[in-house]
């Protein structure tokens, strides 16, 4: 494993990788370690889809501009916001309950959810969760280089296709 250190001087935006299909269990240990990342509330507002079909991530590539480097890597990883986390919506009620560890600390936190998002509408809301993203991608990217794999942000893809690709539901966006 790189240091610290190593990985800020190695990790760099890699657009030619070799044809090695990376090992499925240092890709889950890779992002098992970056969903540790801070969020804002911890509210970790966040889905990964892994796509490492070489069918699919062709379809991937040209829904992300073509770029080449996305048909040529060996895992994508989308990542995906949601916007469901107002009172009375069960991803925000698990989520809260995982740390309010008392009937009290539950109600005061919803209380300050109900007022936080009052004034917010659902596009607004996507907004904030797509912010809490990049510091999962850079933690991501930042792992990955510590496990000496080669990776590259992307925020090059056409909105409209790369939903179709994902095929969500409205409360969930690729970011
Ligand atoms: C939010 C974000 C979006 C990016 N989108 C793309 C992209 O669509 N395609 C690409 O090839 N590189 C993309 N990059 C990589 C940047 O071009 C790259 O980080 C920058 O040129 C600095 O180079 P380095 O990462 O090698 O240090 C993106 C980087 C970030 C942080």
């Amino acid at each position: 494993m790189k240091s610290i250190k190593e990985v800020m001087l190695s990790r760099h935006s890699c657009r030619k990788f070799c044809s090695d299909k990376l090992n499925s269990e240092l890709v889950r240990e890779i992002l098992d370690l970056a969903r540790l990342s801070p969020s804002s509330c911890g509210l970790e507002p966040w889905r990964m889809m892994i796509i490492s079909d070489p069918c699919e991530l062709k379809e991937l590539s040209v829904a992300c501009n073509s770029q080449p480097q996305v048909a040529e890597c060996s895992h994508a990883v989308i990542l995906i916001t949601r916007n469901d986390l107002r009172v009375g919506e069960e991803y925000l009620e698990r989520t809260v309950r995982r740390r309010a560890n008392t009937p009290q600390k539950y109600e005061a936190a919803m209380n300050y959810f109900r007022a936080k998002f009052a004034d917010l509408d659902d596009e607004a809301l996507m907004n904030y969760a797509t912010k809490q993203l990049y510091i999962l991608a850079a933690n991501i990217a930042n792992i990955a280089e510590g496990f000496d794999v080669r990776s590259c942000i992307m925020t090059g893809f056409d909105a409209a296709a790369l939903e179709k690709f994902c095929a969500l539901e409205a409360k969930f966006r690729p970011a």
